[in-house]
Order: C-alpha cells, then sequence, then structure tokens
C-alpha cells in the first residue's frame, strides 16, 4: 500500500474526465481519510493558468449542496495540497520541470522513500508519448513505487490495441499498471461475485439447466451532445460493449475463482472470454437517434458528419461455448438518448415444467446496477387469502432500503483507492483486452464498412425505448416479457 510520502499526478488535469470523475473522486477519498497521510496532488496539463484557476476547475464538480462548512473547511485543504503545472505531452523538457515540481515536495519528506501515482486523464493520441516522458523523466528509482493508471480508450480494435499495449510496455510493467474500466468500481458489479459465490442457493441455479437467457442493459436518457466528435470515431459498441458491458458479462459467467487474489479472478474472466466466439453480424441489432419532441438527433450534432451511420445503440449477441453456459443467450444492448436512465442485468429463468400452471411468469433475477442500486427475484407465490392462484411478486433487496446507513462508494473512489493498495483485482488485464478485442474487431470492422458497404443503423426518436426492432430481436432470443400488472386471474392455475 502506498502510505506516507505519495504523489498523486494528474495528467490532464484540465480535462473532462479530471473535472468531473478523478479529482471529486480524490477528493471523497480525502475526506473520508483513505488518501495516504501528507498525499501531495499535481495537476499536469497543456493549459497554462495559476493556482487559483486551477483549484477552481479541479474542485467544480465536488458536490456541497448544503454548503455544510465542514465540507467546505475539507474543500480548502484539499486545494492546499494540490498544486498545478502546466507543460506539453511530447516534450521531455516539460516533464523536466514536472519533475523538479515533484521533488521540490519530495525534499520536504522525511524519509527517502517517495512513491508516485500517474493518473493518466488523457486522450489516447498522447498515451504512449505521455507515457514515455513520465517514465524518462519523472519516473523515481531511489526506493518507492510507480504507478501508472490509465483510461480507455486501449485502441480501436485488436491490432490498435496491441500496438499501444505493447508500445506502453516498453516503458510500464504490467505491474505497475493500472487499466480502469469503471464499471469494476461500481458497488453493484463488485457484488456479484459476492452474490454468486457466497450463496450457495445463488450458484446452484447459475447455469444453462435453470436460465433462459441473459440481458446486460446499459441506457442513457442523453445523447452525445458536445462528445459528437469524439463518439462517431467510436460508436456505442467501444464506448460501451467491448468494456463496460462485457466486463459484466465476464463476473457473471466466470467459473468460481481459487480464491479473491487478482490474478485469480482475472484468470476466470479471461477463460470465459476465450469461449465466446466473434459476434456474428445476425447477432446484431444498430440504431441511431432521430430528432423527437424537441431534442436534436444524433445528425443534428454539429460536430457529427451529416451523413454519419455511426450507431448510438446497439444489441448484440453473445454464446458462451463452454459446458456451464452452452445455448444461453447473452444479449448486451446499451444506447444513448433513450427514455431513462438504467444499467441492470437481468437474469430470465426458464419455464416451470408444465402441467400445474398455465402461463405462469418467468422467474427473474435483476441485478440493477444504477440508479438506485437493488437485486431482486421475481418469483411467483401464492396470492394470500381463501384462493389458491399464483401471482408474481418479488424478493426485494433495494440497498437504500436495507442499508439506510451506508454510503455507497464513487466507482472512481473505489479503484483510484484499489491502485494505491496495489490490487489489481478490478483492473483490466493485458490478455483480457486481447480476448474482449477479438470478440469485437470483426463486428466493428463491418460496421466501418472495412468489408463492403457500411450497415445503415435503424433509427428511433430521441427520448424512446430504442428502435421497434428490438422487441422483436430479444423475443428471437428466448426473452419472454412476464405479464405486467400484478394482475392475474384464478385461471391460470389449470
Ligand atoms: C463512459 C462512456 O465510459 O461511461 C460514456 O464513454 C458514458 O459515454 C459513461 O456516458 C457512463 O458511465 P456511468 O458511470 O455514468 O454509467
Amino acid at each position: 500500500q502506498l502510505k506516507d510520502n505519495t504523489i498523486i499526478i494528474v495528467l490532464g488535469a484540465s480535462g473532462d474526465l479530471a473535472k468531473k470523475k478523478t479529482f471529486p473522486a480524490l477528493f471523497g477519498l480525502f475526506k473520508q481519510n483513505f488518501l495516504p497521510r501528507d498525499v501531495k496532488i499535481v495537476g499536469y496539463a497543456r493549459t497554462k493558468m495559476d493556482q487559483p484557476e486551477f483549484h477552481k476547475r479541479a474542485t467544480s464538480y465536488i458536490k456541497n449542496p448544503n454548503d455544510d462548512p465542514d465540507i467546505t473547511a475539507k474543500i480548502d485543504e484539499f486545494k492546499a495540497l494540490s498544486t498545478y503545472v502546466a507543460g506539453d505531452y511530447d516534450k521531455g523538457e516539460a516533464f523536466d520541470e514536472l519533475n523538479a515540481h515533484l521533488e521540490e515536495i519530495e525534499s520536504k519528506y522525511q524519509s527517502k522513500e517517495c512513491n508516485r501515482l500517474f493518473y493518466l486523464a488523457l486522450p489516447p493520441s498522447v498515451f504512449i508519448p505521455v507515457g514515455k516522458n513520465i517514465k524518462e523523466h519523472c519516473y523515481v528509482s531511489r526506493g518507492g513505487i510507480n504507478r501508472i493508471i490509465v483510461e480507455k480508450p486501449f485502441g480501436k480494435d485488436l491490432a490498435s490495441c496491441r500496438e499501444l499495449l505493447s508500445s506502453l510496455k516498453k516503458y510500464w510493467t504490467e505491474d505497475e499498471t493500472f487499466r480502469i474500466d469503471h464499471y469494476l468500481g461500481k458497488e453493484m458489479v463488485k457484488n456479484i461475485l459476492v452474490l454468486r459465490f457466497a450463496n450457495v442457493a445463488m450458484n446452484a441455479m447459475w447455469d444453462k439447466n435453470s436460465i433462459s437467457n441473459v440481458q446486460i442493459t446499459f441506457k442513457e436518457p442523453f445523447g452525445t451532445e458536445g462528445r459528437g466528435g469524439y463518439f462517431d470515431e467510436f460508436g456505442i459498441i467501444r464506448d460501451i460493449l467491448q468494456n463496460h458491458l462485457l466486463q459484466v458479462l465476464s463476473v457473471i459467467a466466470m467459473e468460481r475463482p481459487v480464491s479473491f487474489a487478482a490474478e485469480d479472478i482475472r484468470d476466470e474472466k479471461v477463460k470465459v472470454l476465450r469461449c465466446i466466439p466473434p459476434i456474428e453480424r445476425s447477432d446484431t441489432l444498430l440504431g441511431q437517434y432521430v430528432s423527437a419532441n424537441g431534442k436534436p438527433g444524433y445528425l443534428d450534432d454539429d460536430t457529427v458528419p451529416h451523413n454519419s451511420v455511426c450507431p448510438t445503440f446497439a444489441a448484440t449477441t453473445l454464446w458462451i461455448n463452454n459446458p456451464r453456459w452452452e445455448g444461453v443467450p447473452f444479449i448486451l444492448k446499451a444506447g444513448k438518448a433513450l427514455n431513462e436512465a438504467k444499467v441492470e442485468v437481468r437474469i430470465q429463468f426458464k419455464d416451470v415444467t408444465q402441467g400445474i400452471f398455465k402461463d405462469i411468469a418467468r422467474n427473474e433475477l435483476v441485478i440493477r446496477i444504477q440508479p438506485s442500486e437493488a437485486v431482486y427475484l421475481k418469483l411467483n407465490a401464492k396470492t394470500p387469502g381463501l384462493y389458491t392462484r399464483a401471482m408474481p411478486t418479488e424478493m426485494d433487496l433495494t440497498y437504500k432500503r436495507r442499508f439506510t446507513e451506508t454510503n455507497i462508494p464513487e466507482a472512481y473512489e473505489a479503484l483510484i483507492l484499489d491502485a494505491l493498495k496495489g490490487d489489481h483485482s478490478n483492473f483490466v488485464r493485458d490478455d483480457e483486452l486481447d480476448v474482449a478485442w477479438k470478440i469485437f474487431t470483426p463486428i466493428l470492422h463491418w460496421i466501418e464498412g472495412k468489408d463492403g458497404q457500411r450497415p445503415k443503423p435503424v433509427s428511433y426518436p430521441y427520448g424512446s425505448r430504442g428502435p421497434k426492432e428490438l422487441e422483436p430481436f430479444v423475443t428471437k432470443y428466448g426473452f419472454r416479457r412476464n405479464n405486467e400488472g400484478y394482475s392475474w386471474p384464478v385461471t391460470n392455475m389449470a
């Protein structure tokens, strides 16, 4: 664990990610006394700004809605331990200046040992020069630990990912590298391993004998506003499915790890991903949102090329060729500009054996990742009273109700703390990325027109549930919408 004499250096400190996620997470950890004693934070970016301007930006997303004086005091303390250095990303001299600043801070430490955690909140175009420059100009070699945190995108396909990985590996070992997929820091994603392996009951029903289909869904109620330029180059599959949803799939589907040690967990994740063949075109539905209810369509965004066929919605079905999951469709769905914000895993079980019930609802286990974390199991129970009839009901573990005093940490808080501790469990290993890209690269190349004409996504209105083709798509894989309404006639008992 990085304890004393630690500096956290945030590169890309003037950017959106740093402002919205990194600094608020660092503050959250600081406020709860999870950062190392006497930690210092140093921001680095190209933008020239003085310390007050930097402090203003770095704290602009830290919440203190009721002007709580304790939080205000903590924010002031946080500012006092944070400094800023401006410099280019591709110039060694600029990193010498950064290093001089770090050494000046470290010269005040009692002991010689110094630790540096570099957080790259940067666009992919500068990952490699920055990785190199830090190693060559800012790496502590006189005792102490250096670590580097990197953020997606890790390439655009298998070849570019391999190239990126090998370029960074020239300077940073796998052990020093922490690749973030922030979905792995979410409380409910971390909960999946506990739910599965700490409960005999869950574990017993976790396979093709009981499960009909699994859906992992990501819905956002806003479009690409302001990020159209970036998004158009990547598309929804690279933005969400290939990383966030596939990570969730791997923890849902992996075998029991030998232990909870990072490499044991990651070994199992890689193993299950290797059983997934590349996605078929026929198992894919692509959509793009169009203007509705006064909201702009994707193509109305000035930063998007006017004839773009980039998908803002995708549903793809993955198959896992192992004895546990053979024949069970894993449907990954993600979309921008939909009717709600929701991320969930929905595991739908098979029908009960025919004979005594007619039209009875299927069991479903839902893990709601956000918002309002919950795990609930839809199950049929006898309607209370003097009749014998079944009704669908649920066993409900809603976190807000069950854990009233608990504050659920932000994903980035959990992950930065793990990186400080040197725990890789919730970071993405190199071979995991490789296999993830193998699954998605053919479909991405097809979408990009590498094999001919680019497929045109179907349209869906901004604010809708997605393309109208979605319902038949999920039905094709055996998903059955359960009778909503919870009013069941006596006749449902045959
Ligand atoms: C990011 C994507 O990785 O995840 C964004 O680039 C997306 O497009 C975001 O909005 C979603 O994260 P969260 O934590 O808000 O679900």
